[in-house]
């Protein structure tokens, strides 16, 4: 990766706090339902990764907390805005199934969207990434846990833009924003593993200079992190990726979330960037 001068981008958000955040339900490798979370400490932490966004100059909307979906914290999975466009997240749990309909309730009531009701099931961000500067626009997009393949061709068609379809072969890292993140408008950064080698040749393809990342990266959820295009905001315990997004010029700005991963997510999942 060249390293030009990293330049930030205002970026607007979502977020919704973790106030009824449990884990009461295990639907990934990383919940375990008999470690009490400590909910205090969760708020604190959200706070902390809030007031940094938002010291960072960037607007950070609020979605109200709703009793009985513990896992609405992870406001990425809700939906995937492109270019006021927004393709609407149908979640393969039941457990979380309602928390849909309260991220399309946020969108519908403003002028600024257009909300797609999706078909196919989808889990927004959590499998979906845009690069703004790559191709002129390009979707990335992960199957093989949760995100139905049928919905990339779904995405595809309600935002006119090229989706390319990722194989995630690791239950580790079962969204693509736990092996793959955007740093910023055409540079990622990922995991190769996490792909099937197929997905590996296509990623390798499309992104020669992307910054490589390690399993002790991935494991640590270096991945899944939130970049303006120069302040990578990413969790304490990734140091090892810290160090490697600073060596290629971004400015790493560690956060401590170590309650949010007791649900098998981090900064990004908690994280929904809107694309007006
Ligand atoms: N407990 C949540 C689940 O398994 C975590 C979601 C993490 N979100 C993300 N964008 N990767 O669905």
């Amino acid at each position: 990766m060249s390293h030009d001068e990293r330049l930030p981008r205002n970026r607007t958000y979502l977020m919704c706090p973790p106030e009824h955040f449990t884990v009461e339900y295990a639907i990934n490798p990383w919940m375990d339902t008999k470690v009490a979370v400590d909910a205090g400490r969760a708020l604190t932490q959200w706070e902390m990764l809030r007031t940094t966004l938002t010291g960072l100059g960037h607007q950070v909307h609020v979605l109200d907390a709703r009793p009985g979906l513990p896992d609405m914290v992870y406001s990425a999975n809700g939906a995937f805005s492109v270019d006021g466009t927004v393709y609407g997240a149908r979640f393969k749990y039941p457990q979380r199934a309602a928390e849909a309909a309260a991220h399309q309730a946020f969108y519908t009531s403003s002028f600024a969207w257009r909300y797609v009701e999706p078909q196919q099931v989808n889990e927004g961000e959590g499998d979906f990434a845009y690069l703004p500067g790559a191709y002129g626009g390009l979707v990335l997009a992960g199957y093989g846990f949760r995100t139905d393949p049928a919905a990339h061709a779904e995405a595809q068609e309600v935002l006119g833009r090229p989706v390319i379809s990722l194989k995630l072969v690791d239950p580790a890292f079962y969204h693509l924003d736990t092996a793959l993140a955007a740093l910023d408008d055409r540079h990622v950064t990922y995991y190769p593993d996490a792909f099937s080698p197929a997905s590996q040749r296509v990623l390798a393809q499309l992104f020669p200079d992307a910054l490589l990342a390690d399993r002790e990266d991935a494991e640590a959820f270096g991945l899944n992190l939130v970049s303006d295009g120069r302040h990578v905001i990413l969790n304490t315990e990734a140091t090892g990726m810290a160090r490697k997004v600073s060596a290629a010029g971004y400015l790493p700005m560690p956060v401590d979330l170590s309650e949010l991963k007791r649900g098998g997510g981090s900064v990004k999942c908690a994280v929904a960037e809107l694309r007006a």
